[in-house]
């Protein structure tokens, strides 16, 4: 199953829904970052549709966009969220979304985070280490607290070393040899219910076997943590499905929803999705600055760089480069920013058409991991982020200023 599409050639120009992205340049500027409502909306359909027989509880991984248009889409969709820090939990208190909506996940909280997630009860606060859950019995005082137990699975995801997270030598999830130890802990703190059991092994897996090898591992300690008395209600098998970014061949998601229902027994289902639902709904888009020829090679300077979009840079990333006027590929080209580095590459030996100074392309398939990962290196203020919903489109976070970028500093 692909993830929704929302841009296409209408006349030869690149249109985002009824919206000409041209029209969307002029007004925002670039770069920016554009995203279709109806694809985030209809990604997320997706998901509950061909994982209808598990009905699951789906938390949206913030992560992956965490602009509070993206959420309150997604909120008034009814999804439930999947947070990483108390930045991310502020975003979703700041749009109302109630507690049982929300689990909190990662490695590294530190106390403040953990009494804020203690004290609104959110729905579940995941555990990754004894150290971590001897900190929240001591914050919790006694007060109800639901926990999941992040597990290790030591499964490789056969996706990008750098998003891999389920194996052994990763910092991720709990080594299972350390759960007599987190059981013992539960049992001495009043308050402390061992609610679940997960596992994330890693993002942009495209293959069902490590989801399905991983879900049977969680099912296994679930099964075995009941039998020693602690009445768990949930599985959660995190995120990780993965798009095709190129050529790629999609995940079976009929036949993983397949596999899970026959491991699922009366446990309720969470998935932690973040690139599925967002990554195709998005655009970044950027305007040619010029072309160079260097010692023979071919680049095309754009007014992006690795600071806007770092997933190139970072892992080598594919993204495909579409001209927002159709034009036929006349030259094999790097597409480069203006950030001083030489990671600093969007795409590289691709096919494009000859392109002008003020020309515009879109970066395709870049909702996910996109904006959120973007900084402000070489002190360049970060992109504007435009929502589009059938004909109309709006700026949800306007481009920022130079005077931004120093606001907080005490010169
Ligand atoms: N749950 C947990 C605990 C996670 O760590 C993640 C992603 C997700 C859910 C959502 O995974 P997804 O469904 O989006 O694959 N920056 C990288 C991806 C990092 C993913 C980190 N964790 C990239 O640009 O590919």
């Amino acid at each position: 199953m692909r993830p929704l599409k929302p841009f296409r050639y209408r006349r030869g120009r690149l249109y985002c829904e009824d919206v000409d992205l041209e029209e969307v340049a002029q007004t925002a500027g670039t770069p920016c970052y554009v995203y279709s409502a109806t694809a985030v909306g209809g990604n997320l359909d997706l998901l509950r549709s061909v994982f209808a027989r598990l009905d699951p509880k789906i938390c949206y991984a913030v992560k992956a966009n965490s602009n509070q248009s993206v959420l309150r889409l997604l909120r008034d969709a009814g999804s439930s969220f999947d947070v990483v820090s108390g930045g991310e939990l502020y975003r979703l208190e700041r749009l109302g979304v109630e507690p049982h909506r929300i689990i909190f996940s990662g490695v590294g909280k530190t106390n403040s985070e953990l009494e804020t997630a203690i004290d609104r009860g959110i729905f579940a606060l995941v555990v990754e280490s004894p150290a971590e859950l001897e900190r929240i019995a001591v914050l919790g005082r006694g007060r109800p607290v639901r926990l999941s137990l992040r597990i290790n699975p030591d499964i490789d995801a056969g996706t990008h070393p750098y998003i891999s997270t389920g194996l052994r030598g990763h910092k991720f999830g709990l080594d299972p040899e350390d759960l007599p130890l987190i059981l013992d802990i539960v049992r001495r703190h009043k308050g402390l219910e061992l609610a679940g059991i997960g596992s994330h092994i890693g993002s942009q897996i495209l293959d069902t076997d490590p989801f399905g090898q991983a879900f049977a591992r969680i099912r296994e300690v679930a099964d075995e943590l009941r039998r020693q008395g602690f009445p768990l209600v949930f599985l959660d098998m995190g995120g990780g499905f993965g798009i095709p970014y190129a050529d790629e061949e999609p995940l079976d998601f009929e036949s993983l929803s397949r596999r899970l229902a026959s491991l699922q027994g009366d446990y309720r289902v969470v998935m932690e999705p973040g690139r599925f639902i967002v990554g195709s709904a998005g655009v970044l888009l950027t305007r040619v600055l010029y072309g160079k020829r260097n010692h023979g090679r071919e680049f095309v300077i754009v007014d992006a760089g690795m600071n806007d979009l770092l997933r190139p840079a970072l892992y080598g990333a594919h993204h495909e480069v579409v001209p927002l006027r159709e034009s036929p590929a006349a030259i094999t080209a790097d597409l480069v920013g203006p950030v001083c580095e030489t990671a600093d590459f969007l795409a590289r030996d691709r096919r494009l058409p000859r392109l002008a100074p003020d020309d515009l392309v879109a970066l395709m398939d870049t909702g996910a991991y996109g904006f959120v990962a973007a900084s402000n290196y070489n002190s360049r203020p970060r992109p504007a982020e435009v929502l589009v919903e059938g004909d109309r489109f709006g700026i949800v976070r306007r481009r920022e200023e130079l005077r931004d970028m120093v606001a907080s500093e005490c010169p």
